[in-house]
């Protein structure tokens, strides 16, 4: 797509040159990796070079205000207390750092689904392994009609030695919004902690963490906010902070510093690192939230309408239907593949696309029917004449 102009009127050539993306792909799969726009870019390295300049001035005397006032715009964005708030480079370093500081026992049970993301599943293994836990999995259907599916399907698998569920918030593979609120609600009910994986949320949805209250909540900066890389989030409820300990234990496990908290003096400073990427997430939050008049409301709401515009001419053209509510997805959507795709080898479909047609999305294998999903993602920079094109692509694979 060169020159489009999509339901809103905004000349999507103009918004994709916001960004560093390759105009000649058809860039499909925000949802990996995120993309972050040239300006935000921009004021990382300004940044970096400030760093650079003088990099004893920067870490002794102005890193650390620069990091506070960094938190405080997240916090406002997400809708948190600040002194719950750390950053961490990632959502599987956030979960990592929850699930390895807890202590479990061979009694107990770890809950989670079969739509979670496979590194933080391998995480969980290898706590409950460590400790002879047992994971248990939810089976959430697939294809799905409403949310109430989701919470049967979780509580059915609670039993009384369930001690924490690590729940998606929004899921990778098969990108729907999880009953996060009502789970977590009917977890804390029955004694169960939550840990939720938010990577995906903080931009496409409206996240408020203190409203949904869970345990600890994890989110990524650098996917829908479009920061820089190794941006994101860990949130802890204040009586468990003290129990939730970084990877790396540095200068603050010791710390004689009163005015903040152990649990941010220890994740603040886990040793000598470009803190540049957390720096740059108030300009990810401006930048975005300025791009269209509605701020970040109407934007999240273009790229759910564009992902169901996409979501729908894809369907229509391979003659599946859709696999799930529109109002369970956000700015991500699958599509169940039919044959003769279904069997085809996801890895080299992804490769194909790519290669002799520009098209970036990933395919995903699913246990059981559908057996394969495509997944495309909606940011701004898209225009729904990238979704035609792919749906032409496919008429003709
Ligand atoms: C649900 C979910 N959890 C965790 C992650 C991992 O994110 P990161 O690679 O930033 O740690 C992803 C990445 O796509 C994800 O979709």
């Amino acid at each position: 797509m060169k020159d489009g102009v999509n339901n809103f009127g905004l000349q999507i050539q103009n918004i994709k040159e916001l960004w560093s993306l390759d105009p000649d792909i058809n860039f499909l799969n925000h949802g990996s990796f995120g993309a972050c726009p040239k300006s935000v870019l921009s004021t990382q390295q300004q940044l970096r070079a400030r760093l650079e300049a003088e990099p004893v001035r920067f870490f002794t005397r102005e890193w650390e205000s620069l990091l506070d006032y960094a938190r405080n715009q997240l916090a406002d964005f997400i809708g948190g207390n600040e002194q719950n708030l750390v950053f961490v480079s990632n959502a599987t370093t956030g979960v990592n750092a929850v699930l390895r500081s807890l202590q479990f026992s061979s009694d107990d049970e770890l809950l989670t689904t079969n739509h979670e993301y496979n590194a933080c599943r391998n995480a969980l293994d290898f706590v409950a392994n460590r400790s002879g836990a047992r994971v248990t999995v939810a089976k959430i259907p697939f294809p799905l009609e409403s949310p109430q599916e989701v919470i049967k399907a979780v509580l059915e698998q609670l039993s009384p030695k369930t001690k924490l569920a690590l729940l998606d918030h929004i899921t990778s593979q098969t990108g729907l919004i999880l009953p996060i609120p009502e789970l977590v609600q009917e977890l804390q009910l029955r004694g169960v902690d939550t840990l939720i994986d938010g990577s995906h949320a903080p931009g496409m949805i409206a996240l408020n963490v203190s409203e949904i209250a869970a345990t600890y909540y994890v989110g990524n900066c650098h996917k829908w906010l479009c920061a820089p890389k190794g941006a994101a989030f860990l949130y802890v409820q204040k009586d468990k902070q003290s129990m939730i300990r970084p990877l790396t234990i540095s200068h603050g496990a010791n710390s004689l510093r009163r005015d903040k908290s152990l649990f941010q003096l220890e994740f603040d400073w886990m040793g000598t690192d470009d803190p540049t990427a957390y720096i740059c997430v108030p300009e990810a939050i401006k930048l975005m939230g300025s791009l269209l008049p509605g701020g970040w409301e109407q934007l999240r709401q273009h790229n759910h309408e564009l992902v169901l515009q996409g979501r729908k001419l894809l369907c229509d053209i391979l003659n599946v239907f859709p696999p799930c509510p529109k109002d369970m997805i956000g700015s991500m959507a699958v599509i169940p593949m039919p044959q003769p795709w279904e069997n085809q080898d996801f890895v080299s479909l992804h490769d194909r696309l790519l290669d002799d047609f520009g098209i970036e999305l990933p395919f995903i294998p699913w246990q059981g029917q559908p057996k394969l999903l495509m997944r495309i993602s909606a940011q701004i920079y898209n225009s729904i004449e990238e979704y035609e094109y792919l749906a032409k692509v496919l008429r003709k694979f």
